[in-house]
Protein backbone atom coordinates (compact mmCIF):
# COMPACT_ATOMS: atom_id res chain seq x y z
CA UNK A 1 0.00 0.00 0.00
CA UNK A 2 1.34 3.44 -0.79
CA UNK A 3 1.17 5.82 1.93
CA UNK A 4 2.19 8.94 0.56
CA UNK A 5 4.22 11.22 3.00
CA UNK A 6 3.67 15.19 3.92
CA UNK A 7 7.06 16.85 3.61
CA UNK A 8 5.28 19.54 6.19
CA UNK A 9 4.66 17.60 9.00
CA UNK A 10 7.81 16.18 11.57
CA UNK A 11 9.03 12.90 11.11
CA UNK A 12 7.85 11.27 14.42
CA UNK A 13 10.72 8.97 14.77
CA UNK A 14 12.86 12.34 15.28
CA UNK A 15 11.12 12.87 18.93
CA UNK A 16 13.95 10.98 20.66
CA UNK A 17 15.44 12.26 23.06
CA UNK A 18 12.66 13.93 24.79
CA UNK A 19 13.19 17.60 23.39
CA UNK A 20 10.32 19.72 25.00
CA UNK A 21 10.96 22.40 22.50
CA UNK A 22 10.61 19.83 19.21
CA UNK A 23 7.58 18.30 21.10
CA UNK A 24 5.71 21.99 21.43
CA UNK A 25 6.21 22.90 17.81
CA UNK A 26 3.96 19.78 17.03
CA UNK A 27 1.05 21.77 19.07
CA UNK A 28 0.41 24.46 17.10
CA UNK A 29 -2.68 25.20 19.34
CA UNK A 30 -0.34 25.70 22.33
CA UNK A 31 0.90 29.16 20.43
CA UNK A 32 -2.80 30.67 20.38
CA UNK A 33 -3.36 33.59 22.73
CA UNK A 34 -6.33 33.56 24.88
CA UNK A 35 -7.74 37.38 26.38
CA UNK A 36 -4.59 38.58 25.31
CA UNK A 37 -1.99 36.04 27.13
CA UNK A 38 0.14 33.08 25.95
CA UNK A 39 -2.36 29.90 26.29
CA UNK A 40 -1.11 27.85 29.40
CA UNK A 41 -3.20 24.72 28.53
CA UNK A 42 -3.34 22.67 31.84
CA UNK A 43 -6.72 20.68 31.73
CA UNK A 44 -5.50 18.03 29.58
CA UNK A 45 -7.10 15.47 31.77
CA UNK A 46 -10.00 16.14 30.54
CA UNK A 47 -8.72 16.16 26.87
CA UNK A 48 -5.35 16.09 25.60
CA UNK A 49 -4.01 18.22 22.68
CA UNK A 50 -3.00 16.54 19.08
CA UNK A 51 0.17 16.79 17.47
CA UNK A 52 0.62 17.62 13.78
CA UNK A 53 1.19 14.03 13.27
CA UNK A 54 -2.30 12.60 13.79
CA UNK A 55 -4.06 15.54 12.36
CA UNK A 56 -1.85 14.55 9.14
CA UNK A 57 -2.74 11.39 9.53
CA UNK A 58 -6.85 11.88 10.08
CA UNK A 59 -6.54 14.03 6.57
CA UNK A 60 -4.28 11.91 5.08
CA UNK A 61 -5.99 8.41 5.72
CA UNK A 62 -9.58 10.26 4.16
CA UNK A 63 -7.48 12.15 1.37
CA UNK A 64 -6.00 8.83 0.44
CA UNK A 65 -7.79 5.69 1.71
CA UNK A 66 -11.04 6.39 3.20
CA UNK A 67 -13.66 3.48 2.46
CA UNK A 68 -15.40 1.39 4.91
CA UNK A 69 -14.06 -1.45 6.64
CA UNK A 70 -14.47 -5.05 6.46
CA UNK A 71 -16.84 -4.99 3.40
CA UNK A 72 -15.12 -4.42 0.43
CA UNK A 73 -12.94 -6.44 -1.94
CA UNK A 74 -12.41 -2.87 -3.82
CA UNK A 75 -8.39 -1.73 -3.10
CA UNK A 76 -9.74 1.32 -0.79
CA UNK A 77 -11.62 -1.19 1.34
CA UNK A 78 -8.62 -3.06 1.77
CA UNK A 79 -6.34 -0.70 2.81
CA UNK A 80 -8.79 1.49 4.98
CA UNK A 81 -9.41 -2.89 7.06
CA UNK A 82 -5.27 -2.65 7.15
CA UNK A 83 -4.92 0.34 8.61
CA UNK A 84 -7.79 0.08 11.00
CA UNK A 85 -6.99 -3.67 12.02
CA UNK A 86 -3.14 -2.68 12.38
CA UNK A 87 -3.78 -0.50 15.13
CA UNK A 88 -5.06 -3.33 17.61
CA UNK A 89 -1.63 -4.53 17.47
CA UNK A 90 -0.09 -1.11 18.15
CA UNK A 91 -2.19 -1.20 21.62
CA UNK A 92 -1.26 -4.22 22.08
CA UNK A 93 2.30 -3.77 22.20
CA UNK A 94 1.69 -0.68 24.12
CA UNK A 95 -0.02 -2.26 26.75
CA UNK A 96 1.77 -5.56 26.39
CA UNK A 97 -1.17 -7.69 25.79
CA UNK A 98 -0.90 -11.33 24.87
CA UNK A 99 -2.76 -10.86 21.40
CA UNK A 100 -4.00 -8.31 19.00
CA UNK A 101 -7.49 -10.02 19.19
CA UNK A 102 -7.83 -9.04 22.31
CA UNK A 103 -8.44 -5.06 21.66
CA UNK A 104 -11.99 -4.25 21.16
CA UNK A 105 -12.14 -0.69 19.83
CA UNK A 106 -15.17 1.45 21.47
CA UNK A 107 -16.02 5.13 21.70
CA UNK A 108 -14.00 5.52 25.29
CA UNK A 109 -13.36 4.26 28.71
CA UNK A 110 -17.03 5.13 29.34
CA UNK A 111 -18.16 2.49 26.81
CA UNK A 112 -15.56 0.03 27.77
CA UNK A 113 -16.49 0.04 31.33
CA UNK A 114 -19.77 -0.15 30.68
CA UNK A 115 -19.54 -3.17 28.10
CA UNK A 116 -18.02 -5.28 31.28
CA UNK A 117 -20.85 -4.15 33.56
CA UNK A 118 -23.42 -5.21 31.24
CA UNK A 119 -21.80 -7.97 28.54
CA UNK A 120 -19.74 -9.32 31.72
CA UNK A 121 -21.07 -8.64 34.97
CA UNK A 122 -24.84 -8.65 33.69
CA UNK A 123 -25.03 -12.29 32.32
CA UNK A 124 -22.68 -13.87 35.49
CA UNK A 125 -23.03 -11.92 38.66
CA UNK A 126 -26.11 -11.91 40.83
CA UNK A 127 -27.61 -11.36 44.50
CA UNK A 128 -24.82 -11.59 46.92
CA UNK A 129 -21.93 -11.47 44.96
CA UNK A 130 -20.12 -8.11 45.13
CA UNK A 131 -18.16 -5.95 43.56
CA UNK A 132 -15.32 -3.56 44.98
CA UNK A 133 -14.53 0.19 43.76
CA UNK A 134 -13.41 2.85 45.65
CA UNK A 135 -14.24 5.72 46.83
CA UNK A 136 -12.02 7.71 44.36
CA UNK A 137 -13.38 6.30 40.92
CA UNK A 138 -14.83 8.69 38.46
CA UNK A 139 -18.57 8.41 38.11
CA UNK A 140 -18.31 6.20 34.90
CA UNK A 141 -16.42 3.32 37.29
CA UNK A 142 -19.61 3.54 39.97
CA UNK A 143 -23.07 4.48 37.99
CA UNK A 144 -22.63 1.37 36.11
CA UNK A 145 -22.47 -1.19 38.71
CA UNK A 146 -24.87 1.16 41.21
CA UNK A 147 -27.24 -0.14 37.97
CA UNK A 148 -26.04 -3.46 38.38
CA UNK A 149 -26.77 -3.59 41.36
CA UNK A 150 -30.12 -2.30 41.22
CA UNK A 151 -31.38 -4.57 38.48
CA UNK A 152 -29.02 -7.60 39.91
CA UNK A 153 -29.05 -7.22 43.32
CA UNK A 154 -25.23 -7.35 43.08
CA UNK A 155 -23.68 -5.73 46.23
CA UNK A 156 -21.15 -2.80 45.49
CA UNK A 157 -18.73 -2.39 48.18
CA UNK A 158 -16.50 0.72 48.72
CA UNK A 159 -12.64 0.89 49.83
CA UNK A 160 -12.95 4.12 51.59
CA UNK A 161 -10.42 7.06 50.98
CA UNK A 162 -7.95 8.42 53.37
CA UNK A 163 -7.78 11.80 53.93
CA UNK A 164 -4.65 12.53 51.43
CA UNK A 165 -6.87 10.78 48.85
CA UNK A 166 -4.42 7.79 48.96
CA UNK A 167 -6.28 4.35 49.11
CA UNK A 168 -4.98 2.35 52.55
CA UNK A 169 -4.06 -1.71 51.91
CA UNK A 170 -5.71 -2.68 55.12
CA UNK A 171 -8.95 -0.84 54.12
CA UNK A 172 -8.72 -2.72 50.84
CA UNK A 173 -8.34 -6.24 52.81
CA UNK A 174 -11.69 -5.56 55.14
CA UNK A 175 -13.74 -5.01 51.56
CA UNK A 176 -12.27 -7.81 49.37
CA UNK A 177 -13.16 -10.84 50.42
CA UNK A 178 -14.77 -14.26 49.21
CA UNK A 179 -17.83 -12.40 47.60
CA UNK A 180 -15.62 -10.50 45.40
CA UNK A 181 -16.08 -11.44 41.80
CA UNK A 182 -14.87 -7.93 40.20
CA UNK A 183 -12.38 -5.24 41.59
CA UNK A 184 -12.77 -2.03 38.90
CA UNK A 185 -10.12 -0.10 40.20
CA UNK A 186 -8.90 3.32 38.78
CA UNK A 187 -5.14 3.14 38.45
CA UNK A 188 -4.58 7.56 38.20
CA UNK A 189 -7.51 9.08 40.31
CA UNK A 190 -8.65 11.77 37.58
CA UNK A 191 -9.99 14.53 40.51
CA UNK A 192 -6.66 14.46 42.47
CA UNK A 193 -4.13 12.35 40.69
CA UNK A 194 -3.60 9.73 43.35
CA UNK A 195 -1.51 6.74 42.04
CA UNK A 196 -3.41 3.85 43.40
CA UNK A 197 -1.31 0.17 44.03
CA UNK A 198 -3.31 -1.70 41.65
CA UNK A 199 -1.09 -4.71 41.67
CA UNK A 200 -1.19 -5.10 45.51
CA UNK A 201 -5.19 -4.45 44.74
CA UNK A 202 -5.14 -6.63 42.10
CA UNK A 203 -3.39 -9.54 44.27
CA UNK A 204 -5.54 -9.24 46.68
CA UNK A 205 -8.82 -9.23 44.23
CA UNK A 206 -7.32 -12.66 43.12
CA UNK A 207 -6.38 -14.45 45.62
CA UNK A 208 -10.26 -13.82 46.52
CA UNK A 209 -10.91 -15.32 42.90
CA UNK A 210 -11.39 -12.05 41.66
CA UNK A 211 -11.23 -10.80 38.18
CA UNK A 212 -9.81 -6.81 38.22
CA UNK A 213 -10.85 -4.35 35.77
CA UNK A 214 -8.91 -0.86 35.77
CA UNK A 215 -9.93 2.15 34.60
CA UNK A 216 -6.52 3.34 33.10
CA UNK A 217 -8.05 6.95 31.31
CA UNK A 218 -5.92 8.58 33.24
CA UNK A 219 -2.73 6.44 33.68
CA UNK A 220 -2.28 4.71 30.00
CA UNK A 221 -1.41 8.27 28.43
CA UNK A 222 0.93 9.04 31.24
CA UNK A 223 3.36 6.06 32.12
CA UNK A 224 4.47 2.98 31.16
CA UNK A 225 1.53 0.54 31.93
CA UNK A 226 1.91 -3.16 31.47
CA UNK A 227 -1.40 -5.53 31.82
CA UNK A 228 0.98 -8.25 33.43
CA UNK A 229 2.54 -6.31 35.58
CA UNK A 230 -0.34 -4.24 36.62
CA UNK A 231 -2.52 -8.07 37.29
CA UNK A 232 -5.37 -6.84 35.26
CA UNK A 233 -7.59 -8.96 33.39
CA UNK A 234 -9.37 -5.83 31.82
CA UNK A 235 -8.38 -2.17 30.97
CA UNK A 236 -10.13 0.26 29.77
CA UNK A 237 -8.66 4.24 28.33
CA UNK A 238 -9.34 6.66 25.90
CA UNK A 239 -7.56 8.00 23.05
CA UNK A 240 -8.56 11.75 23.40
CA UNK A 241 -6.14 12.07 26.33
CA UNK A 242 -3.22 10.78 24.90
CA UNK A 243 -3.05 12.32 21.69
CA UNK A 244 -5.66 10.69 19.63
CA UNK A 245 -9.20 11.46 18.25
CA UNK A 246 -12.31 11.76 20.54
CA UNK A 247 -15.02 9.07 20.43
CA UNK A 248 -12.55 6.45 20.66
CA UNK A 249 -11.28 4.04 23.55
CA UNK A 250 -10.14 0.82 23.97
CA UNK A 251 -11.56 -2.45 26.17
CA UNK A 252 -8.39 -5.09 26.67
CA UNK A 253 -9.53 -8.00 28.27
CA UNK A 254 -7.85 -11.35 28.59
CA UNK A 255 -9.25 -13.85 25.72
CA UNK A 256 -10.92 -16.10 28.57
CA UNK A 257 -12.55 -13.25 30.00
CA UNK A 258 -14.06 -11.97 26.88
CA UNK A 259 -14.79 -15.01 25.78
CA UNK A 260 -17.57 -14.67 28.62
CA UNK A 261 -18.67 -11.74 27.51
CA UNK A 262 -21.90 -11.31 25.40
CA UNK A 263 -22.05 -8.60 22.69
CA UNK A 264 -24.00 -5.54 24.49
CA UNK A 265 -24.68 -4.23 20.52
CA UNK A 266 -26.19 -6.15 17.74
CA UNK A 267 -25.83 -5.47 13.88
CA UNK A 268 -23.41 -5.94 11.27
CA UNK A 269 -20.23 -6.81 11.42
CA UNK A 270 -20.45 -8.42 14.94
CA UNK A 271 -22.20 -11.61 13.36
CA UNK A 272 -21.60 -14.61 11.50
CA UNK A 273 -24.13 -16.18 10.19
CA UNK A 274 -27.88 -14.21 10.34
CA UNK A 275 -31.16 -15.72 9.60
CA UNK A 276 -34.83 -14.75 10.78
CA UNK A 277 -34.50 -17.36 13.18
CA UNK A 278 -30.74 -16.77 14.70
CA UNK A 279 -27.74 -15.03 14.55
CA UNK A 280 -24.42 -16.82 15.35
CA UNK A 281 -21.57 -14.13 16.87
CA UNK A 282 -18.20 -13.27 14.70
CA UNK A 283 -14.44 -13.88 16.31
CA UNK A 284 -13.41 -11.74 19.27
CA UNK A 285 -12.75 -9.05 18.80
CA UNK A 286 -15.30 -8.08 16.16
CA UNK A 287 -18.39 -9.33 17.66
CA UNK A 288 -18.05 -6.51 19.96
CA UNK A 289 -18.13 -3.88 17.37
CA UNK A 290 -21.23 -3.97 16.27
CA UNK A 291 -21.71 -1.41 12.95
CA UNK A 292 -19.70 0.71 11.12
CA UNK A 293 -16.44 1.98 13.37
CA UNK A 294 -14.78 4.51 14.08
CA UNK A 295 -12.17 3.29 11.40
CA UNK A 296 -10.63 7.17 10.68
CA UNK A 297 -10.17 8.21 14.03
CA UNK A 298 -8.77 4.64 14.92
CA UNK A 299 -6.04 5.19 12.35
CA UNK A 300 -4.90 8.55 13.87
CA UNK A 301 -5.05 7.09 17.40
CA UNK A 302 -2.48 4.88 15.75
CA UNK A 303 -0.06 7.34 14.79
CA UNK A 304 -0.71 8.83 18.32
CA UNK A 305 0.63 5.79 19.81
CA UNK A 306 3.55 5.98 17.76
CA UNK A 307 4.13 9.33 18.81
CA UNK A 308 4.31 8.50 22.70
CA UNK A 309 6.50 5.06 21.97
CA UNK A 310 8.50 7.25 19.73
CA UNK A 311 8.82 9.23 23.07
CA UNK A 312 9.00 6.82 25.66
CA UNK A 313 5.86 6.29 28.07
CA UNK A 314 9.11 6.28 30.82
CA UNK A 315 10.84 9.25 29.26
CA UNK A 316 6.82 11.05 29.39
CA UNK A 317 6.31 9.87 33.11
CA UNK A 318 10.00 11.47 34.10
CA UNK A 319 8.84 14.62 32.50
CA UNK A 320 5.65 14.52 34.26
CA UNK A 321 7.24 13.73 37.60
CA UNK A 322 9.70 17.12 37.39
CA UNK A 323 6.25 18.94 36.18
CA UNK A 324 4.74 17.57 39.24
CA UNK A 325 7.67 18.32 41.77
CA UNK A 326 7.97 21.82 40.39
CA UNK A 327 4.17 22.15 41.07
CA UNK A 328 3.92 21.18 44.39
CA UNK A 329 6.73 23.81 45.25
CA UNK A 330 5.30 26.97 42.94
CA UNK A 331 1.50 26.19 44.34
CA UNK A 332 2.76 24.67 47.96
CA UNK A 333 3.78 28.79 48.08
CA UNK A 334 0.44 30.34 46.79
CA UNK A 335 -1.49 32.11 50.10
CA UNK A 336 -4.86 30.29 50.91
CA UNK A 337 -4.22 27.74 48.20
CA UNK A 338 -4.88 23.98 50.25
CA UNK A 339 -3.90 21.48 47.55
CA UNK A 340 -5.84 18.13 47.35
CA UNK A 341 -4.14 14.74 47.01
CA UNK A 342 -1.17 12.69 47.90
CA UNK A 343 1.91 15.19 49.12
CA UNK A 344 4.37 12.69 47.32
CA UNK A 345 5.01 13.25 43.59
CA UNK A 346 5.80 9.61 42.77
CA UNK A 347 2.02 9.19 44.41
CA UNK A 348 0.46 11.45 42.45
CA UNK A 349 0.23 11.53 38.19
CA UNK A 350 -0.05 15.21 37.18
CA UNK A 351 -2.82 16.54 38.38
CA UNK A 352 -3.35 19.55 40.72
CA UNK A 353 -6.64 19.56 42.28
CA UNK A 354 -6.63 22.73 44.50
CA UNK A 355 -8.74 25.51 47.20
CA UNK A 356 -8.52 28.59 47.33
CA UNK A 357 -9.90 30.29 50.07
CA UNK A 358 -12.93 32.25 49.93
CA UNK A 359 -12.77 32.29 45.96
CA UNK A 360 -15.51 29.45 44.53
CA UNK A 361 -13.67 26.79 42.24
CA UNK A 362 -15.52 28.24 39.18
CA UNK A 363 -14.37 32.20 39.78
CA UNK A 364 -10.82 30.98 40.21
CA UNK A 365 -11.26 29.05 36.42
CA UNK A 366 -12.90 32.37 34.91
CA UNK A 367 -9.79 34.41 36.43
CA UNK A 368 -7.25 31.88 35.12
CA UNK A 369 -8.72 31.72 31.77
CA UNK A 370 -8.88 35.99 31.36
CA UNK A 371 -4.78 35.26 32.30
CA UNK A 372 -4.38 32.72 29.14
CA UNK A 373 -4.45 29.54 31.81
CA UNK A 374 -7.30 26.83 31.13
CA UNK A 375 -8.19 24.98 33.74
CA UNK A 376 -11.21 22.94 35.02
CA UNK A 377 -13.45 23.47 37.56
CA UNK A 378 -16.32 21.50 38.89
CA UNK A 379 -16.76 18.07 40.57
CA UNK A 380 -14.33 16.24 37.80
CA UNK A 381 -17.31 13.97 37.36
CA UNK A 382 -15.97 11.93 40.99
CA UNK A 383 -18.61 13.52 43.45
CA UNK A 384 -17.84 11.57 46.30
CA UNK A 385 -14.26 12.77 45.85
CA UNK A 386 -15.97 16.05 46.76
CA UNK A 387 -18.11 14.99 49.29
CA UNK A 388 -15.26 13.35 51.11
CA UNK A 389 -13.12 16.54 51.16
CA UNK A 390 -15.96 18.47 51.70
CA UNK A 391 -16.17 20.78 49.59
CA UNK A 392 -18.33 20.85 46.34
CA UNK A 393 -15.91 21.39 44.04
CA UNK A 394 -12.12 21.92 43.18
CA UNK A 395 -10.19 23.96 40.44
CA UNK A 396 -7.73 21.39 38.82
CA UNK A 397 -4.80 21.89 36.77
CA UNK A 398 -3.16 19.14 34.82
CA UNK A 399 -0.31 18.81 32.80
CA UNK A 400 1.06 16.40 30.40
CA UNK A 401 4.06 15.63 27.97
CA UNK A 402 3.67 19.27 26.55
CA UNK A 403 3.59 21.38 29.32
CA UNK A 404 6.76 23.08 31.10
CA UNK A 405 7.81 24.11 34.62
CA UNK A 406 7.04 28.17 33.35
CA UNK A 407 3.96 27.13 32.45
CA UNK A 408 3.05 26.24 36.57
CA UNK A 409 4.99 29.70 37.57
CA UNK A 410 2.70 31.05 34.99
CA UNK A 411 -0.26 29.16 36.77
CA UNK A 412 0.76 29.97 40.27
CA UNK A 413 1.05 33.85 39.42
CA UNK A 414 -2.19 34.14 38.30
CA UNK A 415 -3.30 32.54 41.14
CA UNK A 416 -1.65 34.72 43.78
CA UNK A 417 -2.77 37.75 40.93
CA UNK A 418 -7.02 35.54 41.50
CA UNK A 419 -6.27 35.66 45.08
CA UNK A 420 -5.26 38.98 45.76
CA UNK A 421 -8.20 40.57 43.09
CA UNK A 422 -11.27 38.76 45.14
CA UNK A 423 -9.03 40.08 48.64
CA UNK A 424 -9.42 42.99 47.48
CA UNK A 425 -13.07 42.93 45.95
CA UNK A 426 -13.86 41.69 49.40
CA UNK A 427 -11.93 44.09 51.65
N1 LIG B 1 -12.89 12.49 32.75
C1 LIG B 1 -12.46 13.74 32.24
C2 LIG B 1 -11.90 14.63 33.33
O1 LIG B 1 -11.47 14.16 34.33
C3 LIG B 1 -13.46 14.42 31.42
O2 LIG B 1 -11.92 15.84 33.15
Amino acid sequence: MTVSSDPLTPDIGARRPFDIAAIRRDFPILRRRIEGEPLVYLDSAASSQRPVQVLAELTRFYRDHNANVHRGVHTLSVEATELYEGVREKVRALIGGASEREIIFTSGTTASINLVAHGWARARLGPGDEVVISEIEHHSNIVPWQMLRDDRGVVLRVIPMSPDGTLDLDAARAVIGPRTRLLAITQVSNALGTVVPVRELADLAHDAGALVLVDGAQSVPHMPVDVNELGADLLAFSAHKMLGPTGVGVLWGRMEVLESMRPLMGGGDMILTVSLERSTWNEIPHRFEAGTPNFADVVAFGTAIDYLRALGLDAVRRHELDLIDHGLAVLGDVPGLTLHGPRDAHRRGGVFSFSLEGVHPHDVGQLLNSQGVAVRAGHHCAQPVMESLGVAATTRASVYLYNTRSELDALSEALRRTARFFGDAGS
